[in-house]
């Protein structure tokens, strides 16, 4: 079985909302969608009150319509379940579902959103137009996904939560006493006497505890994630064959561990809207796709241990098999295709809404971020929305078909798009490997965004941001790994303020190390365990063993400050004082407070080396030792003879790869390298690029080997 079920070829549509158009729109949108050579859509997923205009009453007329004209003109359907969106009547019938800000302030509807999903009543209604959806069109044959929900994100303090909140800490913890460990109960008088006593982390007079928020940040993924699988299994048990997903957005505010959730879903979705314009949003795509795919990788390697009896749900496992080093053991897709299912399930296709003033995509852009998703391993590329909406509150966010209707840039760019997908079909095969890796921790993230850290200006992402965006400068390709991913098949592992650390985390961070892998540490990582409670006896607590060092103060700088580096570089945002038990000092300080100090160490320590990181690194100075520290741990760029400007990334098979090289700079550039591009059907050697151009070879062993650019 493929999935989505039924398709052939790569995934391209998006959004399509058929209920906020009269019906002679409908089949004119299905010419349209031939035209641009659509074959997915997502209907239905903010329809529920025309679905069900009345508590148990149905309205599927106008949605049979949909899916047969859909079907009949050779599009499939992922079909949404539109509990994201709860009609006005179940909001004014069962006010008690309504979510309560941190502030007690209790939400009314007239927007989106707006559900507790711990509230008996909204898991009812849910479940209910779940199910009448799955009865009324599991046999249809345009369905081919199941699309759940829209987004899970929303958090709610009210008294259902409280309750839930207070079975999942027993759970956790069992009694009152470890929980007020975990918590530091004694730190203000916050032993808790009794379960019901706790409440979510409602507004505080003075800071709140770390412990508490971190665990109600937990909670509510789990809590959001127990409502998507109980959607997915009622959905699976209607239609065993038809894969079910939900779509995730990637925001600080998400409350989602989305690599917890991997195991969950039959194929990972995110939703990507840069928030730059400028060169940060392919900076930024790559983050997001690179992402998507480690989650899937993950979800499916869990998967398959739990078939294999070795664990249960998701969450806790035992160490995974370990592949051999210089790229991590590739899962074969679910479908016998190439890897692990994932899909970009929404992008703009062209003004993206942000705060103040929507910024558009240059033309070209559009199709370059596609491809950039389908490299590193997108089953497709979806968009939101098909029509762009002519009223409501997303009326001017762009759409393939624009206000200004087909005879539109944008939809001339829609119709290149899906040439440019049905030529590519190919490439699905292919899988994307990635010799270095870095970890991502949705915990570690949650906890950064605590007030009460030596620095404002420690944020989690732009952490993790900079050393994906040094390493991709240098030519690499990412994967991300989760606590009890295989660390070994990676030649080179980099741990940005991975701030909590739990012991057996730390404890294969040192066996990878001993084993011979390279290891890159920055600073404020390894500082607390999984509760946020710091380890003491001086940082990084859990990593000072594999580094060789010992820090006894931070040093947060002001924005402004610049220190100077012994290697004529700068260090800023953050300096420690860096005791050495066992590394040698590589960079140090040069003048203030700390001159003299080491800034950058390394340890041998087993077989592997261990660098750390005491200060934030220019863009051009991390990548510089990130590219050295690499080519040392024996990872070799994607395309070493790649210009800067142009992104190369790889996806393969046994027999042959596919290199798709994305100019995203504003001159032409030649790449020395060879292969049939698929865009054009022509052999290049060398590979010319116009500015904003984009080529994918196949790169066949046929074709010239001396000239493949990994020989
Ligand atoms: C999200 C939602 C869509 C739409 C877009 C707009 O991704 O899923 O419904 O609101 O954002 O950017």
């Amino acid at each position: 079985m493929r999935w989505p079920k039924g398709l052939t070829g790569l995934c391209y549509g998006g959004d399509y909302n058929p209920e906020q158009w009269p019906a002679e729109v409908w089949p004119a949108d299905v010419e349209l969608m031939r035209r641009a050579r659509v074959n997915l859509v997502t209907v239905g997923v903010f329809a529920w009150s025309r679905l069900e205009p009345q508590p148990g009453r149905y309205d599927f007329d106008w949605l049979d319509r949909v899916l047969d004209l859909l079907y009949d003109g050779g599009i499939r359907v992922a079909l949404a379940t539109p509990t994201a969106s709860p009609p006005p009547w179940f909001s004014l019938r069962h006010p008690d579902a309504l979510p309560v800000t941190a502030d007690g302030t209790r939400l009314s509807h007239g927007s989106r959103d707006t559900y507790c999903a711990s509230a008996p009543a909204y898991r009812a209604a849910a479940r209910g137009i779940a199910g009448a959806l799955a009865d009324r069109y599991r046999d249809h044959p345009a369905l081919a996904l199941w699309h759940v929900h829209n987004e899970y994100g929303t958090t709610c303090h009210c008294e259902h939560v409280a309750v839930a909140f207070r079975a999942w800490l027993r759970a956790r913890y069992g009694d009152l006493d470890r929980l007020a460990e975990a918590w530091t109960g004694s730190f203000w008088s916050q032993h808790y006497s009794d379960w019901e006593q706790i409440r979510p982390p409602r507004a505080t007079r003075y800071l709140g505890n770390p412990g508490h928020l971190l665990d109600f940040r937990r909670f509510v993924s789990d809590e959001l994630l127990g409502a998507y699988v109980e959607q997915r299994d009622l959905l699976r048990a209607a239609t065993p064959d038809v894969p079910v997903t939900t779509n995730h957005v990637l925001g600080g505010w998400v409350p989602v561990d989305h690599a917890r959730w991997a195991a969950e879903v039959d194929l990972v979705a995110i939703d990507h809207y840069p928030a730059e314009a400028g060169p940060g949003a392919e900076e930024q795509t790559a983050l997001a796709a690179d992402l998507a795919r480690s989650w899937a990788r993950r979800g499916e390697r869990l998967r398959r241990t739990a078939r294999a009896g070795q664990v249960g749900a998701t969450g806790d496992i035992g160490l995974a098999g370990q592949g051999g080093r210089g790229g991590a053991v590739e899962p074969a897709g679910v479908d016998g295709s190439g890897g692990p299912a994932w899909l970009l399930m929404e992008s703009a296709p062209n003004l993206i809404l942000t705060p103040g003033r929507m910024h558009a995509k240059e033309p070209g852009r559009m199709i370059r971020h596609s491809l950039a998703h389908v490299a590193r391993g997108s089953r497709g590329a979806m968009f939101f929305q098909w029509r762009a909406s002519r009223g409501g509150a997303e009326v001017f966010h762009s759409a393939l078909v624009p206000h200004a209707g087909p005879d539109s840039r944008a939809f001339r760019e829609a119709v290149s798009l899906g040439r440019v997908l049905d030529r590519l079909a190919e490439v699905d095969a292919g899988t994307v490997r990635a010799p270095v890796a870095i970890a991502w921790d949705a915990a570690s993230r949650w906890a950064l965004q605590s007030t009460v850290l030596p620095s404002g200006q420690l944020d989690y992402l732009a952490e993790v941001s900079a050393a994906h965006r040094a390493l991709s400068r240098a030519g690499h390709t990412v994967d991300f790994v989760a606590e009890d991913d295989d660390l070994l098949g990676y030649a080179l592992l980099v741990l940005p303020a991975l701030y909590l650390l739990p012991d057996r985390y730390a404890a294969r961070i040192h066996d990878y190390v001993a084993a011979g892998g390279h290891l890159l540490v920055s600073y404020f990582s390894g500082i607390a365990d999984e509760h946020a409670r710091v380890r003491t006896g001086g940082y990084p607590g859990a990593l000072r063993e594999v580094l060789g060092v010992r820090v006894e103060e931070f040093h947060p700088l002001d924005p402004a400050t610049r220190l100077p580096l012994s290697d004529g570089t700068t260090g800023r945002l953050w300096a420690e004082t860096v005791r050495l038990t066992g590394a040698t000092p590589s960079v140090s300080y040069a003048g203030g407070l700390l001159d003299g100090e080491p800034a950058l160490t390394r340890h041998d320590h087993g077989d592997g080396v261990a660098w750390y990181l005491s200060t934030r690194l220019d863009v051009d100075a991390y990548r510089d030792l990130l590219a050295r520290v690499a080519e040392a741990a024996g990872a070799a760029p994607t395309c070493p003879t790649a210009p800067a400007g142009v992104e190369a990334v790889r996806r393969g098979t046994a027999e042959r790869s596919w290199l798709f090289l994305l100019n995203h700079s504003a001159e032409a550039q030649t790449v020395p390298v060879c292969g049939v591009d698929l865009l054009t059907g022509d052999y290049a050697d060398p590979v010319r690029l116009p500015a904003g151009g984009c080529a994918v070879l196949r790169e066949t062993a046929d074709a010239d080997p001396g000239r493949r650019s990994d020989a």
